[in-house]
């Protein structure tokens, strides 16, 4: 959702900066643009498109050793070279890059910046010609861009230069991501830690409405009332291999691969001295304490989501509701006496449960996020966090971090559980071990998952996912992949449910996947299968070993039947990965876009 850099050092600005983008383009990748600033001024360079038009698009020949740059996700403005990134004053003398949305503009516009022309559509703009307004009244750069700040309602991440300010990188943010990285005779500006991984590993975490002075050889940071505050760095625990594609051809299939390694890793970080799986204590206590607990998150995480509520109700008999983050803090239902609200969030940053994480903590009830990304937003600003430690995750689409939230819920649930007194007549760590096992085996059959996307998916318009009990919610899942990454219209529905309005959609050769894990509903869904296929659908059953027929199209590995999403949604993955493939379409960076969403 748009990824701003910035670099104030004494090497060569601009290719920092492009290389900083490139690790950002997950972010956002309709438009792009940087500014670099030398004794001749600033100069901006920017392109509708990818990183690569606009590397095209940049004089090799201007060198600078300060700059910031930006990738956009439009939400103000159709992505177009007028509305990317960097903008600046009517006077030319400040340029700013921004994240977020500033939700007042049209009115700040209105009552400030009457009669002065905008060149763009976007947000944006108004923040920089504002500052520029208030210098002109008068005030220094940091206290137009303080005031300027005061007037703004949403949220931003901004990084300013100033002609006049010759080694200055002007820094705030307000809900947006944004980090400050410190390195010998050079700092730097990044959305998030990846960008710049390639010059430190030593980052300043920003908190909301602070305003940080970045010179090469120092980092003021101060709140909105020009106050100092003191903040030391932290070492960023990534490793470049974690962000780089190595030989793979593209971040999903390097990511899909890496999950039964995040199931192992997740034992790992969570396994206790005894052996035996754990949690935090005071983390075990809030779920043990609540009577109900309220999962909240969005896309690909809520239906994680979803499959945890199976656990915490299954194992630990904790009443579970799920709720769509973008409408829970809008519509919210009447809450149980002692709720725990849970926010599953991979990137931590997602806006839409940020803001019902800021609602339920001014209600004054426990908060625990289940994230990927330690010290993001979600991780900060709740009671609790658990981590998911699958590794960075940079395709959009979302494969690992999906199967890392079942398993870490899994975990929560069980030691809860356990902790309850209930007689689990299973070993969880023992059963994901074997779970990794089973993913391994369909990764090595990449080649049947291949011929099975080619079959079903090749020219298929639309298509549908189907599943009963835990299977339904993979379903929904599977179809999300799908639709994300091949643009195939798919839905995910209850096997039962399809013949009830839907099963009209079925006609001569629409693929139907159907997932028979569940012993308990397997002849059910078996039966959903004969409804289709007798008006026409082309079914593709994918079924556990133990319960699988003649004529299914794949088997997969059993495990327990708890456990079965872990294992079945990898076939999906693979499947659409394939489907796109072979429909040409860019894996990683689908259209419309963005990895991290925050913006509500
Ligand atoms: C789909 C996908 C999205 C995210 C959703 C929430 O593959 O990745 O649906 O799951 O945008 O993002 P997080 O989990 O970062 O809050």
């Amino acid at each position: 959702m748009c990824g701003i850099v910035g670099y104030i050092g004494e090497a060569d600005a601009k290719e920092i900066l492009l290389k900083g983008l490139e690790k950002l383009e997950y972010r956002g990748y309709d438009s792009a643009g940087i500014a670099i600033r030398n004794e001749e001024g600033v100069t901006v360079f920017k392109e509708k498109g990818r990183i690569a038009d606009l590397r095209e698009a940049v004089n090799e020949d201007i060198t600078a050793k300060i700059g910031i740059g930006h990738t956009r996700w439009a939400t103000h403005g159709v992505p177009n070279r007028l509305n990317a990134h960097p903008h600046q004053s009517a006077s030319g003398r400040f340029t700013l890059v921004h994240n977020g949305v500033i939700e007042n503009y049209h009115l700040l516009q209105k009552t400030y910046l009457k009669g002065i022309p905008m060149q763009s559509d976007t947000d944006t703009e108004v923040i920089v010609q504002l500052i520029e307004l208030f210098v002109k009244e008068g005030f220094s750069t940091a206290d137009a861009f303080r005031k300027t700040l005061t007037l703004l309602h949403g949220s931003y991440a901004l990084a300013l230069l100033d002609v006049e300010a010759a080694d200055t990188i002007f820094v705030a943010k307000n809900k947006s991501p944004l980090l400050v990285g410190v390195g010998e005779g050079f700092n730097v500006v990044a959305s998030d830690a990846m960008a710049m991984l390639q010059v430190t590993d030593q980052y300043i975490e920003l908190h909301d409405k602070e305003v940080v002075i970045v010179h090469k050889a120092s980092v003021e940071i101060t709140k909105l009332d020009g106050s100092i505050v003191e903040r030391g760095p932290y070492t960023a625990e990534l490793d470049m291999s974690d962000i780089e594609k190595g030989t793979y051809p593209h971040y999903m299939l390097k990511e899909m691969d890496e999950q039964p390694t995040v199931i192992r890793k997740i034992i790992q970080a969570y396994e206790g001295d005894n052996g035996e799986l754990t949690i935090d204590a005071e983390i075990l206590e809030a779920l043990r304490a609540a009577d109900r607990l309220y999962i909240i998150a969005a896309g690909t995480s809520s239906h994680a989501g979803l499959i945890g509520k199976q656990y915490f109700e299954k194992m630990a008999g904790i009443p579970v509701e799920v709720h769509i983050s973008s409408e829970f803090g809008y519509n919210m239902p009447l809450l149980s006496e002692k709720p725990l609200f849970i926010f599953i969030t991979q990137s931590g940053e997602t806006a839409d449960s940020r803001q019902v994480l800021v609602k339920i903590k001014e209600l004054g009830y426990p908060t625990l996020t289940i994230t990927n990304v330690p010290g993001s937003t979600l991780s900060r600003e709740a009671d609790h966090t658990l981590l998911l430690h699958a590794g960075p995750e940079i395709a959009v689409a979302s494969t690992k971090a999906y199967v890392a939230q079942i398993a870490v819920l899994a975990l929560a649930a069980y030691v809860t559980a356990r902790a309850n007194g209930k007689d689990l007549e299973f070993d969880l760590k023992q059963e994901l071990a074997i779970v990794a096992n089973g993913i391994q085996t369909i990764i090595d059959s990449k080649d049947v998952l291949e011929d099975i996307a080619e079959d079903y998916l090749k020219i298929a318009r639309n298509a549908f996912f189907i599943g009963r009990n835990i299977d339904f919610y993979v379903s929904l899942e599977g179809a999300l992949k799908l639709k994300e990454i091949s643009y195939i219209q798919a839905e995910g529905f209850a096997g039962g449910e399809l013949k009830h309005g839907t099963i009209a959609l079925i006609e001569e050769g629409t693929p139907v996947f159907a997932l028979v894990t569940q012993a308990s509903v397997a002849l059910n869904i078996r039966g959903n299968v004969k409804e289709v296929a007798a008006r026409g659908a082309h079914p593709c059953i994918i079924a556990m070993a133990g319960i699988d027929e003649d004529g299914d199209r794949l088997v997969i590995p059993h495990v327990h039947e708890l456990l079965t999403p872990l294992v079945s949604v990898v076939p999906l993955q693979l499947i659409s990965y394939y489907a796109a493939l072979h429909r040409r379409c860019d894996v990683d960076k689908p259209r419309n876009l963005a990895k991290s969403v925050t913006v509500e």
